[in-house]
């Protein structure tokens, strides 16, 4: 007592031997009650007391409003996850059933998410800041607005000339400058946690928020250089009382800075200070990275001591910074020693290191680049992240960041690891010069490395097949990316993503650092749709250089070459999607780069307008959306049934299908469903599989609907029936199609007449621009009435000319004269083209109207829409219509 007495009596102007008690404050000396200073000192010390403790109250809400919102974000992101690409599927491959509605919330987290990456994604003034998101600057603004509030609210800003005890010609001068500067400080040592939390590697912000580390590194900077003019501040108030306002000097400044705790002040502020000068751009540069982040660790631990020493009443803050750093390197060292405790050679348990292949690529002048390859049992990380590398032949207290280029996957208990980097001044280098020794005299040259990790976030999880992906890579950035590119290849491909590849090196011979994952890609562009654009900007551009150096590879099947001299000679397949080229766009003087602002706007333009045209495939009668447009490629003959596919193997009967018409009961794919019931394995559906990618710029839609009811289907009021159904496909195109692409109809049977008529209901008829009926009885001069032709429709369903039976069939002519009349009028007042295939075997064909380009197609009704390969003549000539 009598010592912390002693100090303070100089720190808080308080007589602690006249005490009658001590009134604890949290994070502040005890107070002296009541008051034995002057009335104007004590008055100030209400004004001091009062200050801290609303301090320390602010302090509370700071981390309060942290742990919030850390929280609710925490919370929020396992509420509502965004969609993952392993969890959905692209529907029939690239042929979507029209009936499939995308949930409301989704398309307005997708649209919000792409508001929030539009404003708040660019960089925010670079010159300060450097190459950050205005996001981040944002953060950092509201915590240094909050802090700025903190520091000002709550002080009594008021001057109190008080005696000096043994003096009469010497006054005190005590203001609001004491509480303030303490407010100051108390902040400084209140976001030391925060600051160690967000430097942190093993990061528990990463853990609840799912953001990397690494994007904790700007707060960390940042808040640092707050936490500098805090402690600046702190330090030039208290000095500015203690040197100037309080008397007599110089002894109460000599006593002042004598005290330990002073003493431990000067030692915070100094270290403080030089961290800060070792963290600037200009103090790495001068000390190298390595020197730099060491120095850090020891000097900021050595900070937070100090800083314990001088104010031991806050440890409340620094013992959690350190705990936490201690956290993080504990979990480095157990994840490490988990990720190398592997069986040894004397098949006990231990640490051991991996040993990696190693291959070299020189480069006189850019800097040779390293390949490491090799396998090693652990679980698969996430694409996007990055191992630190410890390269025991090195130095085994050094470890650096690369990114793994390949795609992570266990195979059979291990996970293949390669990366390549370019050797630079440090560790890099002398891996470059330990392989150029190895390799010259052994070709299977290997070098043990610990790993730790993995760290980084997963960039591939939300690439649901619907997104498009642009990866954009210079030299060995190109590790990013490439394992992106490697998954997407692995998975289905979708209809509904363009991909491609932008990689800048410096010379063509970069190209090898990758071959093999460079020759998986391309093996899958034309199926994946991916474009390859490889720009060498440092080689002299040359349209008549010699290609004989140009790599080749095998790309279904034929030997296509991959690499040339100009962007003259760039590969481009049968469709866009297969481009490959590399481009020499370097020149004397080497001042070209790709045109990036070029090839984003070329990009988002093919992506964003997305596909050009709608196709929308509309069934006939007892039909289904995926069987009836299913050709099998084994099977030439007829089937049992309509143009439903279901042939020669459906077990369904003759007997059960009249039961159906006439009110028996059996369960079906209902109107609009999504049934895509599996069809044979030699069966092609053919509108995916062919069209699809003959098409490219088309989106296409199988409509679904119940045809297996006959019976009113050509009344009115019915809800079965086709004026029914047309209003149902009106309404469905409305809300699921809602775009501006023109649309085209390829319809069979009944479906012409259902397409007719959804035309004229539809609110947007304009954006018909073709109609292909199949099979399609229009009324023509071969039928005498609609009932007929009912009767056709029906027959074909059924496969049974039986008259009786179709007789039973009731027949509104009205409505099918309306359909007609008002479909004629559509196609003539908007330009509607309309193809119509007849078959040319079986069943008579009907003629021609005035209105439309009428063609024989080989085939019968039932099989004219199903068509089993490009080479089909059905195919052939449905598509050139398309
Ligand atoms: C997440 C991440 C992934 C990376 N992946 C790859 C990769 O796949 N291939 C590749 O070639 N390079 C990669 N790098 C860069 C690579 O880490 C550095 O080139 C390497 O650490 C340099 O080591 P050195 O001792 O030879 O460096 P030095 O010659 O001492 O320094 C060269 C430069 O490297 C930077 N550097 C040095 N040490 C580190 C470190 N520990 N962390 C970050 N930067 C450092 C410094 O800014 C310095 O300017 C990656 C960097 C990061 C941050
Ligand atoms: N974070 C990661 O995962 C990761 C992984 C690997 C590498 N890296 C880093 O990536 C960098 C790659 O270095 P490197 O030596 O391998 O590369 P490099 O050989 O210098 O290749 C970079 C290429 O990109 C071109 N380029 C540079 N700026 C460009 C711009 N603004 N627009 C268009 N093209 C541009 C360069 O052209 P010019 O040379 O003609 O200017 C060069 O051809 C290193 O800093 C490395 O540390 C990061």
């Amino acid at each position: 007592m009598a010592e912390v007495g002693h100090l303070q009596h100089a720190r808080h102007i308080q007589d602690m031997s006249a005490a009658k008690s001590l009134e604890p404050h949290w994070g502040y000396a005890e107070r002296v009650v009541p008051c034995v200073n002057d009335p104007g000192s004590c008055e100030y010390l209400d004004a001091v007391y009062g200050a801290n403790d609303l301090g320390m109250i602010y302090v509370a809400i700071l981390w309060a409003t942290l742990f919030g919102v850390v929280f609710v974000w925490s919370v929020g992101r396992r509420l509502w996850p965004s969609p993952r690409a392993d969890a959905v599927v692209s529907a029939n491959a690239g042929v979507e059933v029209l009936t499939a509605s995308k949930p409301k919330g989704l398309r307005l987290k997708r649209t919000l998410a792409a508001y929030g990456r539009r404003y708040l994604l660019p960089d925010a003034a670079k010159s300060i800041f450097g190459r950050i998101t205005r996001l981040q600057v944002l953060i950092l603004a509201i915590l240094a607005c909050y802090l700025l509030i903190w520091t000002h609210v709550g002080i009594v800003y008021k001057k109190w000339v008080t005696p000096v005890k043994g003096y009469t010609d010497l006054f005190n001068i005590r203001s609001g400058l004491g509480p303030w500067s303490n407010r100051v400080g108390v902040l400084a040592y209140a976001l030391t946690p925060l600051s160690v939390m967000l430097a942190s590697r093993e990061s528990l912000l990463s853990v609840l928020t799912g953001v990397p580390y690494q994007s904790f590194n700007f707060l960390h900077r940042w808040l640092g250089y707050i936490m500098v003019i805090q402690g600046s501040l702190h330090t030039i108030g208290w000095s500015i009382i203690e040197i100037k306002l309080y008397q007599p000097q110089p002894e109460t400044a000599r006593n002042w800075i004598t005290q330990l705790y002073m003493i431990w002040g000067v030692v915070a502020m100094l270290l403080l200070l030089l961290i800060f000068a070792l963290s600037t751009p200009w103090g790495i540069r001068l000390t190298g990275f390595e020197f730099f982040r060491k120095a850090h660790y020891i000097l900021s631990m050595v900070y937070i001591g100090a800083c314990w020493g001088h104010w031991k009443q806050l440890r409340c803050f620094m013992l959690p910074s350190l705990l936490l750093w201690f956290l993080d390197r504990g979990a480095r060292l157990i994840r490490t020693a988990l990720i190398h405790h592997q069986y040894l050679p004397e098949k006990s348990m231990g640490f051991k290191a991996v040993s990696s292949r190693l291959a070299r690529f020189p480069d006189n002048e850019n800097g040779d680049v390293i390949r490491m390859d090799f396998e090693h049992s652990q679980e698969a990380w996430k694409i996007g992240q990055h191992f630190f590398l410890c390269f025991t032949e090195g130095s085994i207290w050094q470890s650096h960041p690369f990114t793994p280029l390949n795609s992570p996957e266990v195979r059979d208990g291990v996970v293949a690891h390669s990366y390549i980097f370019r050797a630079k001044g440090g560790e890099t280098k002398k891996m470059n010069e330990l392989a150029a020794k190895k390799l010259a005299t052994t070709a299977d040259a290997t070098t043990s490395v610990i790993l730790q990790g993995p760290y980084g976030e997963s960039i591939a999880e939300k690439l649901t097949p619907d997104v498009n992906v642009l990866c954009v890579a210079g030299g060995t950035g190109v590790t990013y990316v490439l394992p992106v590119l490697l998954d997407l290849v692995q998975k289905p491909a979708s209809r509904d993503r363009n991909i491609e590849l932008i990689w800048a090196v410096r010379r063509k011979d970069d190209i090898r650092w990758i071959e093999k994952e460079l020759d998986i890609i391309w093996k899958a562009a034309v199926s994946h749709r991916i474009g390859v654009h490889i720009f060498v900007t440092r080689e002299q551009s040359s349209k008549t250089t010699s290609l004989q150096d140009i790599k080749t590879i095998e790309k279904e099947g034929d030997i296509q070459e991959v690499g040339s001299a100009s962007s003259d000679a760039s590969l481009k397949g049968a469709q866009t999607a297969q481009a490959v080229d590399v481009q020499k766009i370097g020149g004397e003087g080497y001042s070209q780069h790709p045109n990036l602002r070029e090839v984003v706007n070329n990009f988002v333009g093919n992506t964003v307008r997305g596909p050009t045209v709608v196709i929308i495939f509309v069934h006939g009668l007892r039909g289904h959306p995926q069987r009836t447009w299913s050709g099998d490629t084994n099977d030439s003959t007829d089937s049992n049934e309509d143009n439903g596919g279901r042939g020669a193997d459906s077990s369904i009967s003759r007997r059960e299908l009249l039961k159906a018409i006439f009110g028996g009961k059996r369960s079906r794919p209902t109107a609009g469903s999504n049934n895509t019931a599996s069809t044979r394995s030699s069966d092609v559906f053919w509108p995916a599989e062919l069209l699809s990618h003959d098409i490219p710029e088309a989106r296409i839609w199988t409509y679904g609907y119940n045809a297996d009811v006959i019976n009113g289907v050509f009344t009115a009021n019915n809800l079965n029936s086709v004026s029914q159904h047309g209003q149902d496909l009106a309404i469905k195109l409305r809300r699921e199609v809602d775009n501006e692409d023109p649309i085209i109809f390829v319809a069979h049977s009944l479906g012409g007449i259902i397409v007719k008529d959804a035309i004229h209901q539809s609110a947007d008829k304009a954006r018909t621009k073709l109609v292909v009926f199949l099979g399609t009885p229009h009324r023509g001069s071969s039928y005498a009435d609609w009932g007929q032709m009912a009767s056709r429709l029906a027959s074909l369903a059924l496969q049974d000319s039986n008259r009786e039976i179709m007789r039973a069939l009731e027949v509104d002519s009205e409505i099918l004269d309306r359909i007609h009349k008002t479909f004629i009028n559509d196609a003539h007042t908007l330009s509607i083209k309309v193809h119509s295939f007849q078959e040319g075997r079986g069943i008579t064909a009907s003629t021609a109207s005035a209105i439309e380009t009428v063609e024989t197609i080989d085939a019968d009704h039932k099989q004219m829409a199903r068509c089993a390969n490009r080479n089909d003549a059905r195919y052939r000539a449905i598509s050139g219509v398309l």
